[in-house]
């Protein structure tokens, strides 16, 4: 029988842990042995003003159950604080969930500028500004596990979100190129796209849905993430109400051209539906930029055809 997934003796930093899905996170690695950070400003849902009450109360929980945790009041956009609180308190960290978020929804065509600043400073530059305080640490200790959070509104777009959207995107790249940088390092860094009935979907989900979507049946798969256990690193999960699943990229087997010579609009057009087809059996799934450099390389010596083969001009257009 496997050993049982605990994290005795490491010390795991949740931003955004005041309520929500974080509350949750904190919570179960609380109970699995982990020293935690509690981060919360205690904003209110659009980002401005804070409370240091909502960490103070997950703080008092966990310890309340017999385990270890402290507060930290800081925004995420100061992410060396929080990393300090982790560091003074308990001496290390291991573990980074990076979990606070706020939304300001608007059409882009009402979105001022603040709307935009606020929401990539608290999701991307936050994200950024906590990682980039514990990575030294996480390299030195040659061990790290980090958790992004990232949404189905990254990935997919959604009317209303493009600030958020931006920013949830943006995260996805981030850990990606972290998983690379941090690999030699046994750092490993995956980001969740969560579902969770909380009181930032409260307003969209209706009652059954907040019941079925309980941030507690996401947490298990930070858990995981979070510990030793998993080797995974560079993923993309969605998560919630009992089901996980990874989300890659894929790509069409692509139409290709002659390589040596400018290609014209109409030719383009001419293989479309070749260019887009995901069904005809050559798609493929790349997982690096070389993965993605490969086909361009097979195509380097494709001539084209007779009918294509015109002789170049001077310009190098067909
Ligand atoms: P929530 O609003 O319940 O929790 C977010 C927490 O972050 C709050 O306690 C808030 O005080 C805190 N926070 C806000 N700005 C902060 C800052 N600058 N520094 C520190 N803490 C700050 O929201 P929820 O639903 O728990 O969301 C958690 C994360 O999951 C967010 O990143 C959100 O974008 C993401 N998410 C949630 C989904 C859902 O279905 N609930 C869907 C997709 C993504």
């Amino acid at each position: 029988k496997a050993d049982p997934v605990r994290f005795d003796g490491q010390v795991a930093i949740v931003t955004g842990a005041g309520g929500g899905l974080g509350r949750a996170y904190a919570l179960l690695l609380g109970k699995l042995g982990a020293s935690v950070v509690v981060n919360d400003l205690g904003a209110p849902m659009a980002g401005q003003g804070s409370d240091s009450r909502a960490a103070d109360l997950v703080v008092n929980e966990i310890v309340k159950a017999g385990g270890k945790a402290v507060a930290n009041y800081d925004s995420v956009e100061e992410g060396e604080k929080v990393v300090e609180t982790a560091l003074k308190a308990f001496g290390r960290v291991d573990i980074l969930v990076n979990n606070a978020g706020i939304l300001r929804d608007k059409s882009f065509v009402r979105m001022s500028d603040a709307d935009w600043d606020l929401v990539q400073s608290v999701h991307l530059r936050g994200t950024y500004k906590v990682i980039k305080a514990a990575w030294p640490h996480l390299n030195k200790q040659k061990y790290g596990r980090i958790v992004n959070t990232a949404s189905a509104v990254g990935l997919y777009g959604n009317f209303g979100q493009t600030n958020y959207s931006a920013a949830k995107a943006g995260i996805v790249g981030l850990s990606k190129t972290l998983a690379v940088e941090g690999a030699r390092k046994n750092i490993k860094v995956n980001v969740i796209a969560p579902n969770a009935g909380t009181r930032m979907t409260a307003t969209i989900m209706p009652p059954e849905m907040v019941e079925a979507f309980k941030p507690e049946y996401v947490a298990p798969l930070v858990a995981f993430l979070s510990s030793s256990a998993s080797e995974e690193t560079g993923g993309v999960f969605e998560v919630g109400s009992g089901w996980v699943a990874q989300v890659r990229w894929q790509r069409t087997g692509g139409a290709a051209f002659p390589a040596n010579r400018t290609l014209t609009p109409e030719q383009v057009r001419s293989k479309w539906s070749q260019a887009i087809d995901f069904e005809d059996g050559r798609a493929t799934h790349p997982t690096t930029p070389g993965d993605s450099l490969n086909d361009f390389m097979a195509n380097f010596d494709n001539g084209g055809d007779e009918e294509e083969a015109k002789p170049l001009r001077d310009d190098g257009t067909v």
